[in-house]
């Protein structure tokens, strides 16, 4: 049975065994994430706020009630996909017409009310510092009224609320530690959509690692737009507002990683993501201390060109990105390392293009997430650059790119052949039923035999071969 199912169980049971009626009484829930693993993590608060209104939920959008789309909105393509998808649940509104659509997410908080006027068929906007008011907002819909509520916050982080973990494997799950960004990059919408950057009571956290280990999940994954911005001072206030007291009380990522290590050896936790200009050594000795802290980091770049990273506001310059990769390097010699690159950006040259391959070279990453430049409404760039590099100029880069990039995935891969992994059992391989599949600590994919070993067990993995970015091997 997969977990899915357990908790789609759990919800309709606690559902049917509460006596007074609840607002949502039983009915059907259809939520469908687009996005970042923040925007996953939000829909399973979203779930947990609609179970306590005794709602159940479902994987069929045309049984249910009520629809809810957490959406995203960091390029144009990804809105087109949301939009794409709205005009199918027009079908399951055509069959029942009670049916409540809610848009929740990064592009709800970006459009506001203009989405009612965009789309008739919705009638919910919410932002995602608003998810309490849902019951409220759901009401309001129920009666006829559309209902928006896209009111950021300062404060919020849903530390109280303990998350339905939806669609997992009951071994993985995502743990939020800070909401919004103070970045400003110039080219991302994330600021605009999540608000100002805060951190969580790291009890909470320590505590909702404890209860997942005590569920049977063996790994956590701590998420925030700028990991290593994470400070809880005690209630919001900002490092220099502290007293010398206050400050030496206050709580960094390095020392919130180390607690939530020490839940359990057999727990393992990954972050993401890193920011080059605030990732520290301190971060980076932490991770070699502990076996159970995973020995990869995924640091964006975006850009290996100064001039172009000057102009996007990152914070770093070449030099400084390739000082971070040698300390990593330094500190944990065998980290996995991945990036973000965004090609194409406002002016950027031929020359500048070719320094992002070298930097490329520099590094040999083990993974990429890859993108062509979209300009997004409101930003910096939108505001202060042209968004001048043609489209086909900008897909021929990114193709440059990726075939760098799949290339340094092999050697990467490659060398991990002959070696010994310590992979924690994800689940059966998709490819070959007699096979398991896992990750080891640098998160590289490893298939091995089955034999009598089960999702959430370690084993050790001797690689015996590989494709282009997973290793093959046995149990030794
Ligand atoms: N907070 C993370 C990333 C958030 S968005 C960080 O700072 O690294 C994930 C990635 O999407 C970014 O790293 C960037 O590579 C890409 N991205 C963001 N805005 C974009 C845009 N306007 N066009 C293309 N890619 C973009
Ligand atoms: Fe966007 Fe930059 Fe914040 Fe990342 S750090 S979310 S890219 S503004
Ligand atoms: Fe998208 Fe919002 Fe995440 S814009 S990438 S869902 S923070």
């Amino acid at each position: 049975m997969s977990e899915n199912k357990v908790i789609d169980e759990s919800i309709q049971g606690e559902a049917l065994m509460i006596e007074a009626p609840l607002r949502g009484n039983g009915k059907k829930l259809f939520l469908e994430s687009y996005g970042c693993a923040m925007n996953f993590s939000d829909s399973e608060i979203v779930a947990s706020i609609l179970k306590d209104q005794g709602y159940t939920t479902t994987q069929n959008f045309f049984e249910a009630d009520v629809i809810f789309v957490n959406t995203c909105a960091i390029r144009e393509g990804a809105e087109q996909r949301v939009r794409q998808r709205l005009t199918e649940y027009k079908k399951a509104k055509k069959t029942n017409p009670d049916l409540i659509v809610g848009v929740l997410g990064c592009m709800a908080e970006r459009l506001k009310s203009k989405f009612l006027e965009e789309e008739k068929l919705v009638d919910i906007v919410v932002g995602p510092d608003a998810y309490r008011d849902l019951p409220n907002l759901l009401l309001s819909a129920e009666d006829g009224n559309k209902a928006v509520n896209v009111l950021l916050s300062k404060e919020e982080t849903y530390a109280d609320i303990t998350p339905v973990r939806l669609g997992g494997n009951g071994i993985n799950a995502f743990i939020s530690i800070t909401r919004g960004c103070d970045n400003m990059c110039a080219f991302c919408v994330v600021p605009f959509t999540r608000g100002r950057e805060r951190s969580r009571d790291p009890e909470t956290i320590v505590n909702e690692a404890k209860n997942l280990f005590s569920e049977g999940y063996r790994e956590v994954t701590l998420l925030g737009q700028n990991v290593d911005s994470y400070l809880w001072t005690g209630g919001g206030l900002k490092k220099e507002n502290l007293s010398k007291e206050e400050q030496e009380n206050a709580t960094t990522f390095s020392q919130l990683l180390e607690r939530v290590a020490l839940v359990n050896p057999d727990l393992r936790v990954r972050f993401s993501t890193s920011h080059p200009k605030d990732m520290t050594d301190d971060v980076l000795y932490t991770i070699a201390k502990y076996e159970n802290i995973c020995s990869y980091i995924h640091l964006p770049v975006q850009s290996g060109n100064t001039r172009i990273l000057e102009m996007m506001n990152r914070g770093y310059t070449r030099e400084w990105y390739l000082s971070r990769i040698d300390a990593i390097r330094r500190i944990v010699p065998d980290a996995g390392i991945s990036m973000d690159i965004i090609t194409g950006f406002c002016s950027e040259t031929e020359e500048e293009h070719r320094d992002t391959l070298s930097l490329m070279e520099a590094v040999q990453y083990d993974f990429g997430y890859m993108f062509a430049y979209s300009e997004r409404p409101k930003t910096l760039a939108e505001r202060k650059y042209k968004d001048d590099v043609p489209a086909g100029v900008k897909s021929r880069r990114l193709a440059e790119i990726v075939d760098l990039q799949l290339k340094h995935s092999a050697i990467r891969t490659k060398q991990g052949v002959g070696k010994i992994h310590r992979v924690l059992v994800e689940g059966v391989s998709k490819k070959s039923a007699d096979k398991l599949f896992g990750r080891n600590s640098q998160s590289t994919v490893v298939v091995f035999p089955k034999e009598n070993f089960k999702p959430g067990d370690y084993v050790n993995v001797l690689a015996e071969t590989c494709t282009g970015a997973t290793l093959i091997g046995k149990a030794v």
